[in-house]
């Protein structure tokens, strides 16, 4: 049985991925400080005898023996990384000195949660993982976006110094049952304002696209690049490389939900990226995975999450 620490493991995707690891099996230790994660999330693992939950923040040292880390506590929205931008920056950077640390004295294998960030407002599209980014480094995104950088700085460096097992995944937005209610991100924001029947609040004129991921895919993804030999250390982008333009995608969860908002335009936010897509190629052909879940068999099961929470 591994022992397996999921930082983060209380929020959207930790929790998803802490039930994937349990049910295989495995021996789980979940740290959060519960800044956006939330114990709802995983009260249905509390009482397995193979699961353990601590308060803890990765911007402190943590000293347990584990075989594998996935790291990926960090506020993963804008409204929440933008709350507090300092803690954001320390949580990306502290946090993965930390747990490089704890990999480096245990010989434990890390994953990090990198970002398709990373690549910021880029002139290469679909982006594949030799592209560079174009990140503005001083902006109101550039705490997540370069703390993230700054992470897979730190990762390699690791690996290269001290020839640590890492793995590094870009994740492109994801989305799925527990993502929070309020985090502004545009998957949750349109199915809230949808059953409520409230405006749909579209930023721009609505042609800016993205490509969204279920959440199971992800965490599939995530498990085969932890489990893939050693040479394999990525970065590897995981996402859905089908895109949908933000008005078709309002489209789509309008029709799902029967709902009667009507829908409103208002200013791109900063730096707010025009367009993204990931290049696969690399998990494909490393990780032989593809995205299983179509948008609408997904939103279906997100729209059904978030009608229990709002007892819509
Ligand atoms: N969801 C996405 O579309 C997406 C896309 C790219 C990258 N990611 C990355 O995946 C990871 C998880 O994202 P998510 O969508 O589940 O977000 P989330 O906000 O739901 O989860 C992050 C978790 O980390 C915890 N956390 C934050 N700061 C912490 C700290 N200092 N110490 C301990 N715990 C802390 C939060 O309480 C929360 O439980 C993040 O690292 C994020 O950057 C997510």
């Amino acid at each position: 049985m591994k022992k397996i620490l999921v930082t983060g493991g209380a929020g959207f995707l930790g929790s998803h991925l802490a039930d994937k690891l349990i049910s295989e099996k495995n021996d789980v230790l979940v740290i959060d400080n519960f800044f956006t994660g939330n114990k709802n999330n995983i009260a249905h693992l509390l009482n397995n005898p193979y699961f353990e939950l601590m308060r803890h923040d990765v911007t402190f040292p943590l000293y347990v023996e584990v075989n594998e880390i996935y790291n990926l506590a960090c506020p993963a929205s804008p409204v929440h990384y933008q709350h507090d931008p300092v803690q954001t920056t320390k949580t990306s950077v502290h946090g993965a000195i930390n747990m490089l640390g704890l990999a480096k004295r245990t010989g434990a294998t890390i994953l990090q949660a990198s970002t398709s960030e990373v690549y910021g407002d880029p002139e290469v599209h679909p982006q594949t993982e030799d592209y560079w980014g174009r990140v503005n480094p001083i902006g109101l995104r550039s705490c997540y976006d370069e703390g993230k950088r700054c992470a897979e700085t730190l990762f390699f460096d690791y690996h290269r110094q001290h020839q640590l097992q890492i793995k590094i995944v870009r994740i492109f937005n994801t989305y799925g049952p527990r993502m929070a209610l309020n985090d502004g991100r545009v998957v949750s924001n349109f199915i809230v304002q949808a059953l409520s029947n409230e405006d749909i609040t579209i930023y721009g004129d609505g042609s800016q696209t993205r490509s969204f991921c279920y959440v199971d895919d992800l965490v599939d993804a995530m498990v085969s690049m932890m489990n893939t030999p050693k040479e394999i250390v990525g970065p590897i982008n995981i996402g859905n490389p089908t895109e949908h333009s933000m008005l078709e995608l309002a489209e789509i969860i309008l029709k799902l939900t029967g709902s009667k908002s009507k829908l409103v335009f208002k200013p791109l936010p900063s730096d707010d990226p025009k367009q993204r897509k990931p290049d696969i190629t690399q998990a494909k052909d490393n990780l032989n995975w593809e995205p299983k879940v179509s948008v609408h068999d997904g939103l279906k099961e997100t729209i059904a999450y978030f009608k229990k929470v709002l007892g819509a």
